[in-house]
């Protein structure tokens, strides 16, 4: 989707925000351990490359999510390490080698795979992955992982590290989080030998179990500021959130009792209603279910009417406001804030996703 900087509707991201989070995150694990910071997903909607050219000297390496994440940071001089955590196609394995990316080798069958396509694997260095409990990739017993090394080493493949991922590092009970942790070491020790990495922390692993970080730290949510568990865990230290979404009044009116707002007639007035217009919508990833929240408009919560369309939705205000009036949908305004954990709760869902959902229409800049 085309960004749109004539829209007045931007994301403001806080770059020293995430660098301050990096720098908390480091000081709370130690220095043993790499820290790898997870970009994927547009670095979770605040912008991948001007987040990993910002972080670059912080971390020792990257984390993506598939092959063309990881080949825009090459393209933009990201020259450090960067791990594609999930399985990609088999037959792009040598445009991994050739820009030096570490794939993350999800079983067995993949790996036969990568070897049967006769191009230039030489060099690869695969992470291999191991389902100890989260059922998405990865070996499940030793016999295969060792398999897997066997072949990676008759051809050339270099066995660059271990990895799995935990399911519940993000909740109280501990339990799932324990038996997880207890099958990655039996497998890892099972191993005909061991990698240069064996990693298996996140965010929540990571703030909440900081002593078991391994050779590797993915940092993800945490360093743009957010609580991996919402609200169920307290966080060892203040992170500051790096998101701010900003708009301003394109159309005010008053309506009058009986009158209609949005696709549906949901809204009607009962009385005389400032109406404001702001140009969001859910093509910008701000969803319908939006209605009834609210925003914020010179300090004061204004309501989310009517049913909120593709590019615009309306408030109702308090006063007559003037055209270009802003508008915080996540961020502060005077005495009051709206996080992107309220959008979460609001919506039933995680603060990850309403980031992430934000479309790259909303344009991004940077502080
Ligand atoms: C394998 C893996 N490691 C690390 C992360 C980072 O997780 P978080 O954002 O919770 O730190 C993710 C994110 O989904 C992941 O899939």
């Amino acid at each position: 989707m085309k960004s749109s900087p004539h829209r007045h509707t931007p994301a403001i991201i806080d770059l020293k925000a995430i660098q301050n989070n990096i720098k908390k995150m480091r000081q709370h694990i130690g220095s043993k351990a790499d820290l790898f910071a997870v970009v994927k997903a547009n670095a979770y909607g605040h912008g991948a490359i001007p987040v990993a050219q910002s972080v670059h000297d912080l971390v020792d390496g990257f984390c993506v999510s598939n092959l063309d994440e990881a080949i825009e940071l090459r393209n933009h001089l990201i020259t450090k390490p960067i791990l594609v955590l999930s399985g990609i196609v088999p037959d792009n394995a040598d445009i991994a080698r050739s820009l030096n990316i570490t794939l993350a080798a999800p079983s067995l069958e993949w790996l036969e795979l990568i070897v049967s396509q006769k191009t230039n694997i030489k060099g690869l260095k695969i992470h291999l992955a191991v389902d100890s409990g989260m059922g998405r990739i990865g070996v499940r017993d030793a016999a295969e992982a060792n398999a897997m090394i066997e072949l990676a080493d008759k051809n050339g493949i270099i066995f660059d590290g271990v990895f799995t991922h935990f399911a519940t590092a993000d909740e109280a009970d501990l339990t799932k989080y324990e038996a997880q942790k207890a099958k990655f070491a039996a497998l890892v020790n099972q191993l005909s030998r061991r990698p240069q990495y064996v990693h298996s922390t996140n965010s929540a692993a990571g703030l909440w179990h900081a002593d078991q970080v391994q050779d590797i730290e993915r940092l993800g949510v945490a360093m743009y500021g957010l609580n991996p568990s919402g609200r169920a865990l307290g966080l060892p230290f203040d992170l500051e959130p790096a998101f701010e979404l900003k708009s301003e009044l394109t159309h005010v009116k008053t309506i009058h009792a009986g009158d209609t707002v949005g696709y549906g007639a949901t809204f009607t007035a009962t009385e005389d209603t400032i109406v404001g217009t702001v140009s969001i919508g859910y093509a910008d990833g701000w969803t319908r279910d939006m209605q009834g929240f609210h925003v914020l408009v010179d300090g004061q919560f204004c309501e989310i009417i009517g049913r909120v369309s593709m590019d615009q939705m309306c408030i109702k205000c308090e006063k007559h406001y003037k055209i270009g009036t802003p508008v915080t949908l996540i961020g502060k305004d005077g005495a009051h804030e709206i996080t992107a954990q309220e959008i979460a709760e609001w919506r039933h869902t995680i603060n990850y996703e309403v980031l992430c959902l934000l479309s790259d229409r909303i344009y991004r800049v940077y502080k």
